[in-house]
């Protein structure tokens, strides 16, 4: 399948404008998404073997989630399952609605296998995304694995009241996700990023666990997950690190894209890379994963770790995995590689953990992380 993507289907599709063909995309995936039969279908042909992980006293089917940003108005919620992904994790949303920047926010860097993007959360806000996927519950179409949403600040919110904004999104959706990811790490967002300072950073987790205290009553808490930036040095993670105690956070995805640009000696590329926006793909991958391998050497093990971050094929799953990440997820991969990545990458991590002998995947993380 993935020499059938890369060979007839991706030339045709990436002759289109990319947000274009990403829009298209995911509205198939939605229409197919309302058939079960539909959905038996693509599982069939496109599912992944079971690699089953525990965590966060959540049961993953297999560890290969779908990234935040891919599905931001949970248009295809059951096709993630179907395309053989472990978990999805939906949005960035935000309490208010928001278009984004404006068009075109969207490159491929093609010969580097990355891209920009400068989307800038354009969602239909939160309470809009609480009445979608009520709707995928109601027609009993809620897939068997668990689903996460990525939490942004909206843009008219000023930083000073950002908790509060964070704090309403997740009152409207606590009871319709397993988990939660606290995106302070989106550069595309003016000053987003602020908000990994510890004090911000603080506030917005306090205001969190308060709507997670509150909307749980007798039910356990949700998740509650920080995603932090590629750019940060290891001292400011250190100081997100001292708060995830305190805070009672649950992980921490490694990492969002990246304002960095690799030298490149490709025009068109140096053309994307002058774009403003975040990088994702091959260029990021290395960067991603030694902050994975840094988190999980300063926590010796003890906080699990969401690895994302140019990750194409089993070898680079197995790299951050290896580094310390107990789940990986995917964008750019699923955009380069096509719809049997997520299959592809757990049939090869199976395949390591047999070399290795292995019996479950926990065996593995941070196995070369240098921690002792
Ligand atoms: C078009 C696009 C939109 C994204 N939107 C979000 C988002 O809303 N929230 C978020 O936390 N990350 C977002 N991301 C970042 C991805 O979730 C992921 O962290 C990043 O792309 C690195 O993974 P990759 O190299 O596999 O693409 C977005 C990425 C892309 C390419």
């Amino acid at each position: 399948m993935s020499w059938f993507y890369r060979t007839l289907l991706r030339p045709v599709l990436f002759a289109q404008e990319s947000e274009a063909i990403h829009n298209l995309t995911l509205a198939a995936l939605g229409r197919a998404s309302r058939s079960a039969t539909l959905g038996d279908a693509l599982e069939a042909f496109l599912g992944a073997p079971a690699l089953p992980v525990e965590l966060f006293g959540l049961r993953f089917p297999n560890p290969v989630g779908l990234a935040a940003g891919m599905d931001k108005q949970a248009v295809a919620v059951p096709a993630w399952k179907s395309l053989g992904f472990g978990f999805s994790e939906l949005g960035g949303v935000t309490w208010h609605a928001q278009p984004g920047n404006p068009a075109p926010r969207m490159f491929r860097a093609f010969a580097e296998e990355a891209l920009v993007n400068r989307m800038g959360f354009n969602n239909p806000g939160a309470e809009a995304l609480a009445q979608t996927l009520s709707a995928w519950h109601a027609r009993g179409r809620w897939p068997a694995h668990p689903v996460g949403i990525n939490l942004g600040k909206s843009k008219i919110t000023p930083l000073e009241s950002a908790a509060e904004d964070y704090a309403n999104s997740l009152r409207a959706l606590w009871s319709l996700a397993d988990f939660f990811v606290v995106n302070v790490s989106s550069p595309n967002t003016p000053n987003l990023r602020q908000l990994q300072d510890r004090a911000a950073l603080d506030e917005i987790l306090r205001a969190l666990q308060e709507v997670n205290r509150s909307s749980a009553g007798a039910l356990p808490q949700k998740p509650l997950l920080v995603k932090v930036a590629p750019d940060l040095t290891f001292e400011a993670l250190d100081e997100i690190l001292e708060l995830t105690g305190p805070r009672a956070v649950a992980g921490i995805v490694a990492t969002n894209t990246t304002i960095a640009r690799p030298e490149t000696t490709d025009s068109a590329s140096r053309r994307t890379y002058a774009e403003t926006g975040g990088l994702s793909g091959k260029p990021l991958r290395a960067r991603s994963t030694e902050i994975i391998r840094h988190l999980h050497r300063q926590t010796r093990g003890a906080l699990p770790i969401i690895g994302v971050g140019g990750i194409f094929n089993a070898a680079e799953a197995w790299e951050k995995i290896t580094a310390g990440a107990s789940l990986v997820q995917v964008y750019s991969g699923l955009v380069y590689e096509g719809p049997s990545i997520a299959g592809d990458i757990v049939s090869g991590l199976g395949d390591r953990l047999r070399e290795h002998s292995f019996h479950s995947l926990s065996q593995a993380v941070g196995i070369c992380s240098g921690a002792t």
